[in-house]
């Protein structure tokens, strides 16, 4: 299968709901990273999404829409959830609701529940009222591969996957949205993202966050969102990321790199010039920045054949939990703080 690459435009969103229509699998930009979509509501179309990225069938798709209204026929709608999507749609926050019976099992992975989302970026908006149609989308990267950002790692990916790819540019958010279950008493994050906690209390009254954000699930334990099970935005290279006070982390890298062949050095913008001519790129200054930055980064270093990324972190809560919950991922959890 040919892939073309269409900048967004009406000409080209108009294909792409045509694709959509017709059981086919397009991607396109959201704000958080881009989407690989198709009608949540086809079973077969929403298996070419599982082929084309080799996903496990156990992890569920979430379904985007345009707006609230277009949930009544998908899931049940709640009082808390409600307010939610008043304060942060559209936005990075996916809510698990009951799902109605016209949501096929393949996209919930046989679950109960429907993860539902309005993103909050233009293309994405006009792509699902274009085509009239709940848009089932995962990350558009194939499966173990970190999320991309960008229109290019789309293509890296999906060549000769999908027929075509809307290009709107690079993700605002660069990591995915805020997965909330908030079918107990009180909101639970089960993946942190853009929408904190403390956003979410600020509506909800109270949100907690799942345990196992920040360590590997224990044997046996349940899954809340079967995402958590496998493995994730895993870079080729070894990672080790290194957190608290910048003088500390700088020695302690420095140290690291210096004693073995091929590291590559991943630092906030204001530390780089502490590693003088060893390798490195930039993370950014603050938890926006690297979160916008982060799999991006990991993609260059792949394509570098780093042999290992030494990393400099931020304390893992607030807006950097996010950004944090990723480098743990992609670090298999090799967390040192300083
Ligand atoms: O920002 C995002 O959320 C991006 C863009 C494209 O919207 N999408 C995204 O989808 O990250 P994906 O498939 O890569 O991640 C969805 C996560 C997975 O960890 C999955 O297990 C979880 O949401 N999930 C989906 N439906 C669920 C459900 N019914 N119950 C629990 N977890 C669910
Ligand atoms: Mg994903």
């Amino acid at each position: 299968m040919q892939t073309i690459c269409h900048p967004a435009g009406d000409e080209s969103l108009k294909q792409a709901a045509a694709l959509l229509q017709a059981g086919q699998v397009v991607a396109f930009p959201t704000e958080t990273v881009y989407g690989l979509g198709a009608n949540a509501l086809d079973e077969h179309a929403v298996r070419a999404i599982f082929a084309a990225k080799e996903r496990p069938a156990d992890n569920p798709l979430i379904v985007h829409v345009a707006d609230k209204n277009q949930l009544t026929e998908l899931c049940q709608v709640t009082e808390t959830a409600e307010k939610l999507m008043d304060a942060f749609w559209p936005g990075p926050l996916t809510l698990l609701l009951k799902k109605k019976d016209i949501v096929p099992d393949v996209t919930t992975a046989g679950l109960d529940t429907v993860a539902v989302r309005c993103p909050n970026h233009p293309v994405a908006l006009q792509l699902i009222r274009e085509s009239g149609l709940p848009i089932a989308a995962p990350s558009a990267n194939r499966s173990g591969r970190p999320s991309p950002t960008s229109a290019a790692h789309v293509y890296e990916d999906m060549q000769g996957r999908i027929p075509m790819i809307l290009e709107g540019g690079s993700c605002r958010v660069g990591v995915e949205s805020t997965v909330l279950d908030v079918s107990g008493d009180v909101p639970c994050v089960l993946r942190p993202g853009a929408i904190t906690r403390e956003m979410i209390a600020q509506i909800a009254g109270d949100c907690t966050l799942a345990p196992s954000i920040m360590r590997p699930l224990q044997a046996g334990e349940h899954a809340p969102s079967p995402g958590m099970k496998h493995r994730h935005y895993a870079p080729k290279a070894k990672m080790t990321v290194f957190t608290g006070e910048d003088e500390k982390v700088i020695e302690a890298i420095i140290a690291r790199y210096d004693v073995s062949e091929g590291g590559w050095i991943l630092a906030q913008t204001h530390c780089l010039p502490a590693f003088g001519s060893r390798r490195c790129l930039s993370l950014g200054d603050s938890p926006r920045e690297g979160a916008q930055l982060l799999f991006q980064r990991l993609r260059e270093l792949d394509e570098k054949g780093a042999a290992f990324i030494l990393a400099q972190g931020w304390e893992a809560e607030g807006e950097a939990l996010a950004v944090m919950n990723r480098m743990a991922r992609a670090s298999a959890f090799d967390i040192v703080p300083m």
